[in-house]
């Protein structure tokens, strides 16, 4: 441990502020969280006001942290998650005084805990100066080339999952709430975002402030920085996007308030203000992320034909399920997760109808099929609760959640019928709203209020089993489309020598197509993709989900004629869902494992850490 400063025991007198004192009686202690070094069962962090700066020349933030803490009556120190981040000096407020503070030493992945001595069963504040570093591995700084209009450069965060300490001292564990507030300085002309209503900006200075009047969890404190316009689409959701990339993106979300307006008819009011959406640069390394007020997104959904927004629904329900109610810490992942998917398909099935629904469920089995299949050497990541103790939580989270806690939702559903169990959903969320849910702590609330009612004993139900053993329990439902009958016709008459017919095919939306190319004979030879991409252009198609499965075919056949579209894509997409299963097939062989080195170097640049760091560890493994 590394003593930075030291104080005398003097200073505490001066600063301990006169507020009511809270005991230690009411804050009831979080299960442990594997992946945070907080300790908020003793000194709790309930506010923080940053007050930050962004330089782009030196790609970094230089931040005060002011956090409102209240420590119990065995509360001496404040523990702060941290990871590479630069801490200048820790002071309190009125009087200034400066506070002795460490920093233990880092740990892979979790970074240093901060300690600060604070004054016990106190309420009190803590100024923190600091900066981030290059090691800030939430933080992606964008080169004008690197967007729409490469005029300006770019900035964004991805807090998720244990990011968030990479920028800003904070607990830093989804079990912890607080909230919080912001004056952004950036470049003039430039505009901030963040993940919560603005409350006023002074574009020309640079000036931006925000406030997050519910508490939240570190993981969903989010900024974006880059010259980005704005367009409502009604009352309550817009668009925020480069101006090369508005129209576009405003064609692509114009039923985002219908969106809102189907989940909350299903599961509440919709708890956040506003609903926007941020259409990121394609470096972005996820499909969405469910920042509240502002889903940050990919721009490889905008299709041109709206047939990707379940995405967009996805993060939307995340405002219901993970940010209302939220996993208590990452092994409880599909609590946010599984709940989500499910939440995404009854939106979807609102607006477009059950057949529309039923495709992505299917869809989505097919992937579950796939990450069990992947996984069948290591049999623990295929339960739903996980033990992620001692493993980076972004290297642990996969598929599982999503599809099989998808299946699960959907059983429960069956078992009681779909009126009681969206009663059930509805009073969840709002009898655990802005608080933190354990795996056993939903069992409990399903038993007392669902189960139990309906007759169904939790023991004897098989739930346990879907949650605590690994793959999926004998005799789970697989579900089935209507929609993709037609497909599997044109499948089968395609392994025989007869291409789809274009009258079948021109009803086809983009999920036909998927499942069309997803169900292509093993064996595929070169010539038939040749046939198809003269008949379909897959090759120039500006879907990417589709996109995505022919490079993918392209490079198990080697289908030259793909080359430049695999290495285009690969180059500017950061997305980790599409970049990485095409380098893993990439580095099958030894031509394609130095193709993937070459194209790596090109576009790594393009890539956040996250899908950065995956590919790495790709080429270190092999
Ligand atoms: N919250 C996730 C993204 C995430 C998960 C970030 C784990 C970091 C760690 C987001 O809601 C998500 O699931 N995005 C998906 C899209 C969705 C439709 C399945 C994605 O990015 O592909
Ligand atoms: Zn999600």
């Amino acid at each position: 441990m590394k003593i930075h400063l030291l104080i005398g025991l003097a200073a505490f007198a001066l600063w301990s502020c006169s507020q009511p004192k809270e005991t230690s009686s009411s804050m009831p202690p979080l299960p442990a969280d594997p992946h945070s070094f907080a300790q908020p069962d003793r000194v709790k962090v309930k506010h923080t006001h940053l007050d930050l700066k962004v330089d782009f020349q030196t790609r970094t933030i230089q931040g005060t942290a002011r956090l409102d803490i209240t420590a119990a009556e065995n509360g001496d120190t404040l523990v702060l998650d941290t990871r590479n981040l630069n801490i200048q000096k820790v002071r309190t407020g009125n009087p200034a005084k400066e506070l002795a503070f460490s920093l233990d030493s880092a740990q892979p992945f979790l970074g240093q805990a901060l300690r600060i001595p604070v004054p016990k069963g106190a309420s009190s504040q803590v100024f923190i100066d600091y900066s981030t570093t290059e090691g800030a591995d939430a933080l992606q700084w964008l080169e004008p080339e690197q967007t729409a209009g490469k005029k300006h450069p770019f900035l964004f965060t991805q807090g998720q999952a244990i990011l968030s300490r990479t920028w800003f001292p904070c607990q830093d564990g989804p079990g912890i709430r607080f909230t919080w507030s912001a004056d952004v300085q950036v470049p003039a002309g430039l505009k901030a975002v963040m993940s919560s209503e603005n409350r006023t900006a002074d574009t020309a200075a640079g000036k931006f402030h925000f406030e997050m009047p519910h508490p939240v969890p570190a993981y969903l404190v989010a900024l974006s920085v880059g010259n980005l316009a704005f367009q409502p689409i009604d009352a309550r959701t817009g668009v925020f996007a480069e101006p090369e990339m508005l129209s576009k993106s405003v064609y692509e979300f114009a039923d985002l308030g219908k969106m809102v307006e189907a989940a909350e008819s299903l599961y509440g009011t919709y708890r956040w203000g506003r609903y926007n959406v941020l259409v990121l640069p394609p470096s972005f390394p996820f499909g969405g992320m469910e920042n509240p007020c502002v889903t940050f997104a990919t721009p490889t959904i905008l299709a041109g034909d709206r047939s990707l927004v379940s995405l967009i629904a996805h993060e939307l329900a995340h405002s219901w399920s993970g940010n209302l109610v939220t996993n208590s810490n990452w092994n409880d992942f599909w609590l946010n997760e599984g709940f989500t998917v499910y939440f995404e398909r009854r939106i979807m099935e609102k607006l477009e109808g059950k057949e529309y629904a039923d495709m992505l469920a299917v869809i989505g089995y097919q992937d579950l099929t796939l990450t069990l299949e992947d996984l069948k050497n290591e049999p623990q990541s295929t339960c739903l609760k996980l033990n992620l103790a001692g493993k980076d939580p972004d290297d642990g989270m996969n598929d599982i959640a999503y599809e099989k806690g998808y299946r699960l939702l959907c059983l429960i559903e069956k078992q009681v019928g779909r009126e009681k169990w969206d009663a059930f959903l509805k009073g969840y969320f709002d009898a655990h709203a802005f608080q933190s849910m354990t795996t056993e702590d939903f069992l409990s609330y399903l038993e007392a209020q669902l189960l139990k009612p309906a007759g169904i004993s939790l023991e004897t139900s098989g739930i346990k089993d879907w949650i605590y053993k690994p793959g999926l329990p004998a005799g789970a439902e697989v579900p089935v489309s209507a929609r993709f009958e037609a497909v599997e016709k044109a499948l089968t008459a395609f392994s025989s020598g007869t291409l789809p017919q274009k009258e079948t095919t021109t009803k086809w939306s983009s999920h036909e197509w998927l499942h069309f190319l997803r169900g292509l004979p093993d064996g595929l030879s070169s010539a038939q993709m040749k046939i198809l991409d003269e008949s379909f252009h897959f090759t120039q198609t500006g879907n990417n989900e589709l996109l995505f499965e022919w490079l993918m075919w392209s490079v198990k056949v080697g289908y030259a004629p793909a080359d430049a579209a695999l290495e285009n894509f690969l180059i500017h997409t950061g997305r980790r869902k599409f970049v990485l299963p095409l380098y893993k097939e990439l580095v099958k062989t030894e031509a394609g494992k130095q193709r993937a080195a070459r194209i790596f170097e090109l576009g790594k640049a393009n890539y956040h850490s996250v899908t950065r760091g995956s590919v790495a560890a790709l080429f270190a493994s092999k």
